[in-house]
């Protein structure tokens, strides 16, 4: 792989095995690398060395732990820009876009080398003259993670972190588009000092199979998984058998509604951050746009005008604001949503340009409906239906008629409604005149079909912890 400054960041490239998984560039077709697969008894064996190095990673004070994942935070941002070349040249997405990646991959190490240390527990007043109570929380043992193509570094960094701080060992399955971030991520952290057998990475024969593996092996407790509700929901059923704890970072539908009282410029630029991000393709991506009826128009043609700005491309060319789509299977289905929203009366706005490859035009559709189907369906690229609304009650109908409950985003300038539509909301996360939330200090997570747990923030960390009570008598 070319241009890439520090080397041993692609070291495992060197020993791979006979067998391996070649990895293509999105935007040229190209092969860019080959990531190891384990066989079935080598990934046995990656879970048996995960259990013994656990027991010695846990007993380490969390001060060192966290000096550890203080470090590695600081490799990370020193490789900054080798990692985001890796990135875009396995995922597609603009240089610019993957170095704000790397940028919020390595926030959760730092925050999570930070709650290392704040692991409390409660002293609780006891129910008798004679007994005391205290909780304290411990690691859970060895967690395991699957995380998908979308967000190579910060969707792994952003379970990693909390694993590794509470004391778990952590393996991971990366997605095979994707697996070279993983792996040259990882090794950063072997040299900030994480213990190899502490944290894996791992690739198998079939994603099946792992999952098989993954949620069935008695000594992996915990299971973390970002992808599709549908696979969420069979990983979970299998994680049932055994009792496993899983956390489910799963589908989203959001809508993005714009009030008759908002700063439609603003609205326009949070939109256009909410929807392309990604080239559309993240789980919290607007999904579905409700504009009051009164400002449609104009929100319409604004939006767009900044659409039409956005320059399509190969990622690592200057100027290029939006990648290629992850694969052909990708292309085929947002088309087929498009060409399906149009027979059923959608416009685009602008007429829609075809491209070459796994490109895309950007599209804004407008005369949407919300009983179309592409209200009720995850994009997952560049497309931006908008509806027209009347009413807030007719608008919060609408805005909850899904299984999701993911993001959720509006502008408004009046207060009370904002309280009012909040609340209102079915969702984990709600922008309110803000199209990015992402960050690590705030609880990410959905409800209803968009998963089960919180990443990041104070809570994250009590997904890889147990809490355990200590009733002390006769004092
Ligand atoms: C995702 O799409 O799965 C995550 C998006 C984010 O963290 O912002």
């Amino acid at each position: 792989m070319q241009h890439i400054k520090n080397q041993s960041l692609l070291s495992f490239m060197a020993t791979a095995p006979e067998s391996a998984v070649a990895v293509s560039n999105p935007a040229t077709g190209e092969i860019v690398g080959h990531a190891p697969i384990s066989d079935e008894s080598a990934l046995m064996g990656s879970i048996e060395r995960a259990h013994v190095a656990q027991k010695e990673w846990a007993k380490l004070p969390a001060k060192t732990r966290s000096n550890i994942l203080h470090r590695w935070f600081e490799l990370l941002l020193e490789n900054k820009e080798d990692l985001a070349r890796i990135m875009t040249l396995e995922q597609g997405k603009p240089l610019a876009e993957a170095q704000g990646e790397v940028l919020y991959g390595a926030s959760f190490i730092e925050w999570f080398a930070e709650e290392a240390k704040r692991s409390y527990g409660d002293t609780v007043p006891g129910p008798t003259a004679d007994k005391r109570v205290v909780t304290i929380k411990q690691p859970i043992g060895v967690a395991c993670a699957i995380t998908p193509w979308n967000f190579p570094i910060a969707m792994i960094t952003r379970k990693a972190g909390p694993a590794l701080a509470a004391g778990c060992s952590f393996v991971v399955k990366p997605s095979d588009s994707t697996p070279l971030s993983a792996f040259a991520t990882a090794e950063l952290a072997y040299q900030a000092g994480v213990p190899r057998d502490v944290l894996q990475v791992v690739l198998g024969e079939s994603s099946r199979k792992i999952g098989a593996i993954f949620t069935s092996h008695p000594l992996i407790r915990k299971l973390s998984f970002t992808g599709s509700t549908q696979v969420g929901s069979v990983l979970m059923a299998q994680c049932a058998n055994d009792i496993k704890r899983t956390s489910m970072e799963l589908g989203g539908n959001a809508p993005f509604i714009v009030f008759d009282d908002a700063d439609i410029d603003a609205a326009v630029q949070g939109a256009l951050a909410s929807k392309f991000r990604n080239a559309g393709q993240t789980c919290v991506c607007a999904n579905r746009f409700y504009v009051h009826s009164s400002v449609y128009d104009e929100f319409v043609s604004k939006f767009d005008a900044a659409v039409q700005t956005l320059k399509v491309g190969n990622g690592v060319e200057e100027g290029v604001t939006i990648g290629p789509v992850i694969n052909e299977a990708a292309k085929q289905g947002i088309q087929a949503i498009i060409d399906r929203a149009i027979e059923q009366g959608a416009q685009p706005v602008t007429e829609l340009k075809i491209l070459d490859g796994l490109f895309m035009q950007p599209v804004v559709l407008k005369n949407v409906k919300h009983t179309m189907d592409i209200v009720q369906e995850e994009i997952f690229g560049p497309v931006a239906p908008v509806i027209s609304f009347e009413t807030d009650e007719e608008l919060i109908e609408m805005a909850n008629d899904t299984i999701y409950g993911l993001a959720s985003y509006f502008y408004s300038q009046n207060i009370h409604r904002v309280w009012k539509v909040a609340e209102a909301l079915e969702y984990g996360m709600v922008g309110i005149n803000e199209g990015i939330i992402s960050t690590e200090v705030a609880p990410f997570g959905g409800v209803k079909q968009s998963g089960i747990g919180r990443e990041g923030a104070k809570l994250g960390m009590d997904e890889y912890m147990d809490v355990k009570y200590l009733c002390f008598g006769g004092m």
